[in-house]
């Protein structure tokens, strides 16, 4: 049997980047695009420079016609898709009285309407072919309000949670399973570009486990949850926070 294919979205760098490596070891054939395409196409020919198991695709999840035309690279280069994981976001941290609602919208539209627009192009072609699996990159502010991003990415993240039910109680019964991943804080470059380092050490200290959450173990439960086995898992909300919101 050939391999599994994924696209990864906001694979450039950060969680995205060892998402598609660890899909990549594990032995998948793998899209990788990004907004910034040259990045996500750098990356694409360091897992495999002649082209054939991994791809550069440039791709903002804020277009449809882009989704629709990486999907379609998808299928020209690998002969079908078995998963997409929506990963791609924007993090900004700014207490909620001084957010400009533009500023709202902004990254409402990467972060939810992005992750829409992927599960619906997407789940388009998971209910025609009748298999597909979507994983939901989620957080841990989107359950709790945030630790130390703002209103809108957690209301974003908060509504990634909802369509992640809403879509798999739609595609459930055409054998596509849809789950997300709520993620607390992570060892990744945009926590450390947006939490002084002060800050950051006074986080972890409110951690149970006293850390940052590992990006490859984060990465691997998406492999697992994008797995030809992972059916029951439809509608699920993973949480890998360190004990800091159980429920
Ligand atoms: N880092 C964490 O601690 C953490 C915690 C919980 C959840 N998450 C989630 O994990 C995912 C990855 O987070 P990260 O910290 O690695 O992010 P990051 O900021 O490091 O990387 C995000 C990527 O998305 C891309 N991107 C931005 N706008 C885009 C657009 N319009 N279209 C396509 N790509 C776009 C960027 O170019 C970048 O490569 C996100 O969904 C985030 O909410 C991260």
């Amino acid at each position: 049997m050939s391999a599994d294919t994924v696209l990864i979205t906001g694979a450039a760098r950060g969680l995205g980047e060892a998402l598609a490596r660890a899909f990549h070891s594990a032995g998948w054939h793998v899209g990788v695009s990004d907004v910034d395409g040259a990045a996500a196409h750098a990356l694409a020919a360091s897992l495999d420079p002649e082209g054939r198991t991994a791809i550069g695709i440039t791709l903002d999840v804020r277009d449809v016609a882009q989704f629709e035309a990486a999907r379609d690279a998808m299928l020209a280069q690998f002969g079908s898709v078995h998963a997409l994981v929506n990963n791609a976001v924007v993090t900004k941290a700014r207490p909620v009285l001084e957010i400009d609602p533009d500023e709202f919208s902004a990254v409402v539209e990467v972060n939810l309407r992005g992750t829409f627009i992927g599960c619906q192009v997407f789940g388009r072609l998971f209910k025609a072919q009748g298999y597909g699996r979507i994983v939901n990159m989620a957080s841990l502010a989107g359950q709790n309000g945030g630790t130390a991003t703002g209103a809108h990415y957690a209301a974003s993240k908060g509504g990634i949670i909802t369509l992640t039910k809403v879509f798999a109680r739609d595609l459930g019964p055409s054998g596509v399973a849809v789950s997300a991943i709520a993620p607390g804080p992570l060892d990744s470059p945009a926590v450390h570009e947006l939490v002084p380092a002060a800050a950051l050490s006074a986080l972890v200290e409110t951690i149970p486990v006293r850390c940052l959450g590992d990006t490859g173990f984060i990465a691997r439960t998406a492999v697992h949850l994008a797995g030809r086995d992972a059916a029951f898992a439809n509608g699920a909300v993973w949480d890998a926070n360190g004990g800091l919101f159980m429920r």
